[in-house]
């Protein structure tokens, strides 16, 4: 089966700018993408691009394998875009925005009816139906455009920084939605430049810098991609600090040996079996090891590691 989102080395230039360069990757069914990178890395750019809203230079977008640039029309059946900022319109209620996008997608009679009070009931603005837009509180806001996007019953979501200005509370419950969207079947791609707004629910991840798809895979995938690239390992011998350090600057993928408490941290590339490797070699040269610890690698670190904080 086809990916609901594919991004095929997709660039995208202002002037002589490249905002978004030959970025690939794709997101499943059921699966949420946390869509990650700083300030100005490009995330915008491409979901505009995968809504309809703008063209790429190079490259495509495919949508349950339909491409954006050839039928965007269908494309939009099948997706649901929540821009990162929105306007409220004045006098109009909750049920008066949701009943006009409703109508401009084609829903007539019950079927506009029932999918009003489905989204109505899942964003839990229910109680709040008669209420003025311009009342709202910013999470309010943000799950009255949620419904909105979901009016059609769009099998693909891409939500720009919806957690943005929401405060702690509203973060969770945001959270809690997409993952019942997640639930629900429906493929999720959610942007943000703060990881830990995403790692909690993400399923895969795509990092984007400078424009540049850094690494994207599920979360497992990325973070033994990383520990692979470079990891840090916290060791304890008996034998003297020297021997210890001596033998480690001579075994292959160590760097940056340092003491740390009572024994030695070091920096280490390589798979796991060349962590063994190492290991039975302390042991061999009867340095006595009595703590060998990787440091845990998580997405945090990978991010950082990934993405330094630049700013484009
Ligand atoms: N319409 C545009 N014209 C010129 N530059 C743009 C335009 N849109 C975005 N950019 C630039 O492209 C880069 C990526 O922007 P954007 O996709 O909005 O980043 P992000 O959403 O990751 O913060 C930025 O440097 C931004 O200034
Ligand atoms: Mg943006």
């Amino acid at each position: 089966m086809s990916a609901a989102l594919e991004v095929r080395k997709l660039t995208r230039r202002f002037g002589d700018f490249v905002a978004v360069n030959e970025a690939s990757f794709e997101v499943r069914r059921g699966e949420i993408l946390g869509f990650i990178g700083p300030n100005g890395a490009g995330k915008t750019t491409t979901m505009r691009v995968c809504a309809t809203l703008d063209l790429p230079d190079e490259g495509d977008v495919l949508i349950d394998g339909v491409s954006v640039m050839e039928r965007p029309r269908e494309v939009r059946q099948r997706l649901g875009f929540m821009p990162d900022s929105y306007g409220a319109y004045v006098h109009t209620t909750i049920t008066e925005y949701l009943d006009f996008f409703a109508r401009s997608y084609g829903l007539r009679g019950k079927d506009r009816a029932r999918m009003l009070a489905y989204v109505k009931d899942f964003t839990g603005l229910g109680p709040l139906e008669g209420k003025l837009m311009t009342a709202l509180s910013k999470g309010m806001k943000q799950r009255l455009c949620l419904a909105k996007t979901l009016l059609h019953d769009p099998a693909l979501l891409i939500l720009d920084e919806p957690a943005a200005g929401l405060d702690p509370h509203a973060r969770v419950e945001l959270r809690e939605l997409v993952k019942a969207l997640a639930g629900l079947g429906k493929a999720v791609m959610i942007s943000s430049h703060i990881l830990s707004e995403l790692s909690q629910i993400c399923t895969s991840v795509a990092v984007i810098e400078a424009g540049e798809i850094r690494a994207s895979g599920t979360v497992e995938q990325v973070v033994r991609m990383a520990r692979t690239h470079h990891q840090q390992v916290f060791l304890r011998a008996l034998a003297p600090l020297e021997e210890v350090q001596k033998c480690l600057f001579e075994s292959p993928g160590v760097e940056a040996v340092r003491p740390e408490k009572d024994g030695v941290v070091f920096d280490f590339a390589g798979e796991e079996d060349d962590l063994a490797r190492l290991l039975r070699r302390l042991v061999e040269r009867g340095l006595a090891p009595v703590e060998f610890a990787p440091k845990a690698t998580n997405l945090e670190d990978v991010f950082l590691e990934l993405t330094a904080g630049r700013v484009q």
